[in-house]
C-alpha cells in the first residue's frame, strides 16, 4: 500500500516536473517571439524613419534647385527676350539668339523634371496614376524608347505617404530598366482591383542575369532599397521569369 503511494507520489511529482518545463519552455517561446515581433518593429520604425529623411532631403534640394538655378534660368531667357527686340540687332545675331533662347528653355525643361523627380508635389493632389503618367512623358521626351502605361480597374487614392512610397519604387524599375536592360519597350500596367493595387513593369531586354554579366555587378542599392520600401508600407515586389526581358511585380493590398 505504502509502495503503491509512494509510486503515485512519484509520478505526481514527475508530471508537474514535466508539465513546469513545458510551460516554462513555451513562456521562453511566447517571449522569444514577442522580442522578435518588437525587434521588426523597431526595424520598420528605423527604416520608416530613414526614408521619411531621404524625402525631406530630396525636397529640399528640390525647393534649392527651384529657387536658385531654375528661377536664374527663366531670369536669363527674359533678358535674352528683351535683347531679341533691340533694333540694331543683326540678323545673325538675332538668329544665335533664337538658338540660345531654346538651347535655354531645353535647360529650364531638364531643371524643372529633376525637380519634379526629387519632389513630385503635384501627385499628391492628382494621385498616383497621374504621377506615373507624367513620369511616362517625360522619359518618353528624354530618351528614345517606347514606353506604354496602361490602367485597369476603379482608380483608387491612399495616402501621400504610401503613394509616394508606391510611386518610388515604380520608378526604380522603370530607370532600371532604361538603364541596364537594352530594352526597346517598357510596360507598365495598373490593376486596380477590390483587394489590391497590382502594377506590372516590363521590359524586352536581356534579362537580369545577362545585364549582370554585362555592365557592373549586383552592387547598386535600387533593389535593396525597393524591398526596404515596399516593407515599410506592407507591399511585396517579386519578378517573374518570362521569355524574354524582365518583369517586376508591385502588389498593394488595400
Ligand atoms: N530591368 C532590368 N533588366 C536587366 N537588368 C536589371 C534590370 N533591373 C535591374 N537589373 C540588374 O540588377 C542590378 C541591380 O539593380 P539596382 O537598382 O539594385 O542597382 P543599380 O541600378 O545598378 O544602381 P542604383 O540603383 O544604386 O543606381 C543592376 O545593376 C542590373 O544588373
Ligand atoms: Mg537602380
Amino acid at each position: 500500500m505504502e509502495y503503491n503511494i509512494f509510486v503515485i507520489l512519484s509520478m505526481v511529482a514527475f508530471l508537474a516536473v514535466l508539465g513546469a518545463m513545458y510551460l516554462s519552455q513555451s513562456a521562453r517561446r511566447q517571449l522569444r517571439e514577442e522580442g522578435l515581433a518588437k525587434e521588426n518593429e523597431e526595424i520598420k520604425h528605423v527604416l520608416k524613419a530613414q526614408q521619411q529623411m531621404l524625402e525631406e532631403e530630396r525636397a529640399r534640394i528640390a525647393h534649392d534647385l527651384h529657387d536658385d538655378l531654375a528661377q536664374l534660368l527663366a531670369g536669363t531667357r527674359l533678358a535674352l527676350g528683351n535683347l531679341r527686340l533691340e533694333p540694331t540687332l543683326s540678323g545673325r545675331n538675332k538668329s544665335l539668339l533664337l538658338r540660345i533662347d531654346h538651347d535655354l528653355n531645353d535647360l529650364l525643361n531638364r531643371v524643372q523634371n529633376i525637380i519634379w523627380n526629387l519632389a513630385p508635389e503635384t501627385f499628391q493632389e492628382k494621385g498616383l496614376s497621374h504621377a506615373i503618367w507624367k513620369m511616362c512623358d517625360q522619359l518618353r521626351e528624354l530618351r528614345s524608347f517606347h514606353i506604354e502605361f496602361l490602367e485597369m480597374g476603379e482608380v483608387r487614392r491612399f495616402s501621400s505617404e504610401v503613394e509616394l512610397v508606391l510611386f518610388r519604387i515604380i520608378q526604380e524599375i522603370t530607370s532600371n530598366a532604361m538603364k541596364h536592360s537594352l530594352a526597346w519597350n517598357i510596360y507598365i500596367k495598373m490593376f486596380w482591383t477590390d483587394k489590391q493595387l497590382k502594377v506590372e513593369i516590363k521590359d524586352d531586354g536581356v534579362g537580369r542575369e545577362k545585364a549582370a554579366t554585362i555592365g557592373k555587378k549586383d552592387s547598386g542599392r535600387g533593389l535593396i532599397g525597393i524591398q526596404k520600401r515596399a516593407e515599410i508600407i506592407g507591399a511585396s515586389v517579386i519578378t517573374e521569369e518570362i521569355p524574354k526581358g524582365t518583369l517586376f511585380i508591385v502588389s498593394y493590398r488595400y
